[in-house]
This record gives C-alpha cells, structure tokens and sequence, in this order.
C-alpha cells in the first residue's frame, strides 16, 4: 500500500529523525524523499555500517540508493553546504532542489553570528533566520538564481504529487522541532519558520489531503541547545552521569537536558496531527535494550515506559530506536 508520512520532531529537535527517515526509506522502499524545514541550522545524523554521516541540507533517506531525494522551497539553502554533501554522497543523479528555495549568502551568516541572535536567542550562526527574515522582505536570491545549482532544479510539488499518482511510497522529512517552531515554540527562543507538520508539507509543496501518517519522533528524554525555558531541567553534571550528555552536530555546543516530558508531548501530538509515535534512544534510558531488534528483547522497565507512552498520548509506538545504527531498531508495525 502507498504512504505518504511526515516524520517531525515532537521536542526540541535532535531526536533522532535522521535516524528515523533513514531506516523508514529503506523499510518502505521509499521512492521519494523530500525535506523541508528550516535550512543548514538542522543536523541529522545517519549512521550505516558503522560509517556516520551528518547531514545538513540533503535529506536523510539517501541510505536507500533508489530514493529520489528533494529539497523543497519552504528550505533556506546555503549552496555551499548543499553541493558538498550532494558530491561527497555521490548522489548528483538522484537529487533536486525547488527553484524557489531562498539562499544564504555570507552576509546572512555574518549577521547570524552577532548581536542579539548570537548573544540573547543563542542561534546556530548559520544565517537561516536573517534568511528568511530577506526572504519576508522580498530581496533574497533563489536556487534558480544560482548557476552551480542549475542541474538540479526541478518541480518539487509536481515530482511529489505524481509519484503519489502513481502509487509509490513518500516521506516527508522535518527538521528541528515542535517546540522551536516560530509559530507554536517558546518564542523568541525559536527557530525562524515554524516546523510542525503542516508546515513541513507546505514547505515541500503537498497539500494536507495527501498525507496518511504523521510519525512524531520523541527521544527517550529531552534536550535543547540555545537559550529558552527547559522544565525539569538537569546539570551538565548529572546529564554526564546518566549518559544524557549529547553535543550539536551543527555547533558542538553541550545540549542541555530533562527527563521525558509528558506534557510537552501531548501537547506536541496535538500540534502536529500525530498518528504515530516513534521513540528513539530507548538504549540510553535502559542500557540492557542496546541493539535490541525486538520488542520481546526489551527489558520490563523499558516495556512499561513504552507502554506509559502509549497511554498517555493514546497514540501506538510502532518505532522504537535502541541504538545509532539504522538497523539498531524496533518496527512492531
Ligand atoms: P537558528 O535556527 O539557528 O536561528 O537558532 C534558533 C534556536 O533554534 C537556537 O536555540 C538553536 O540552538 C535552535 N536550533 C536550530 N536548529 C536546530 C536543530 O536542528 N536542532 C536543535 N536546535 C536547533
Ligand atoms: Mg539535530
């Protein structure tokens, strides 16, 4: 059967939706992969045969050699970046990009690094919010303005819409997450573009109608880097202990942390018209599930966490990740 899902954060971003989008291209046999989201300030790690790739701007379902891979207007595009990940994948035969996706240029990367961004909202200095802010002004350049991405510009809406004309399998790829959406987050400690579901399919260019399933990605606990209100928040010190210190793919910063949040998170399902969880990182909170492939492996503490989510956002958990690799995972589906 055809799908169409769009996978979205349901915290502060790096949950694992790279992981998630990597192992779903694959299982699904996925035909097209199209991103949308913010632009570069997004890092998603992939890791295959223990090779770990960490991805800014091309989308994650690369893993799977036949899948089309599209990068959709919503996306601010720093060309640099994109070229480099296009050529270091080697996968200039498979990729596109809208011609109407706004483009960072050095100058939004310099007023990204200093003043109130850098010094109050903590941004990733990679230019996207100074970006769009050109992009609202009208005086940004497009991809289609950019000679070295002349090869591949394509249709994105009409590539999307038509391979769901013609029955294949679609995925839909968010970045950051529900709560540094610039519409629904704790603004001003936000992103520059809101990153919810609906908006990751007004990104790419597919009408709400066409989608089947929302897959909300929740990492076993919480984190967020940058500045902005985190309940429950705990020391550097103890995330360490408990094996909860992550650094930023895109920044290095130490992410700060939390236990899982179960108010966020159905708040987060709420806001994204969820129809299904997937829960990562499951191995951090229960070191004895590490690489488990199914869910009778798992212990009974992680088994009632699983099922306490299940409850309490009325939602299945048909993903469960238990470690980095793209087969270190559950599908119960
Ligand atoms: P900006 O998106 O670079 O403008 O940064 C605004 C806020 O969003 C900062 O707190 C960043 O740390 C955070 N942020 C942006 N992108 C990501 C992401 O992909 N993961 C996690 N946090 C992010
Ligand atoms: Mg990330």
């Amino acid at each position: 059967m055809m799908v169409c899902t769009v996978v979205v954060d349901g915290f502060f971003g790096d949950g694992g939706k790279g992981k998630i989008v990597s192992y779903l291209a694959v299982a699904d046999d996925v035909s097209v992969c199209a991103r949308g989201g913010v632009g570069p300030n997004a890092g998603h790690t992939v890791v295959r045969e223990g090779v770990t790739y960490k991805l800014r701007m091309v989308p994650c379902g690369f893993v799977n050699p036949e899948t089309r891979l599209l990068i959709g207007a919503g996306v601010v595009a720093d060309p640099e970046v994109v070229l480099k990940e296009v050529n270091e994948l080697d996968i200039g035969n498979r990729f596109g990009i809208d011609p109407q996706c706004a483009i960072i240029e050095p100058r939004h990367i310099e007023a990204d690094r200093k003043g109130h961004l850098k010094e109050k909202i903590g941004t990733t200095g990679t230019g996207t919010g100074p970006c769009n802010a050109d992009r609202a002004l009208r005086v940004v350049k497009v991809a289609r303005d950019i000679p070295e991405l002349k090869d591949y510009i394509t249709d994105v809406p009409a590539e999307l819409n038509e391979a769901l004309d013609a029955e294949a399998n679609v995925l839909l790829e968010g970045t950051q997450g529900t709560y540094i959406s610039l519409y629904h987050g704790t603004y001003p400690y936000v992103t520059s573009n809101d990153v919810c579901a609906s908006a990751i399919c007004s990104d790419v260019g597919l009408g709400p109608t066409r989608v089947d399933e929302v897959a909300l990605v929740f990492k076993a606990f919480v984190t967020r880097v940058g500045a902005g209100y985190l309940a429950g928040e705990i020391s550097m010190e103890e995330a360490k202990q408990r094996g909860w210190d992550e650094y930023g793919t895109v920044t290095g910063r130490q992410r700060r942390a939390a236990p899982f949040n179960f108010d966020l998170a159905k708040r987060a399902v709420l806001l994204n018209g969820a129809t299904q969880i997937a829960l990562t990182k499951l191995d951090i909170l229960y070191p004895e599930c590490k690489g488990a492939a199914d869910y009778k492996e798992l212990s009974s503490e992680a088994t009632g966490f699983v099922e306490k989510i299940e409850e309490e956002l009325d939602l299945p958990v048909p993903l469960i990740g238990t470690g980095p690799g793209v087969k270190e995972i559950i599908d119960r589906r």
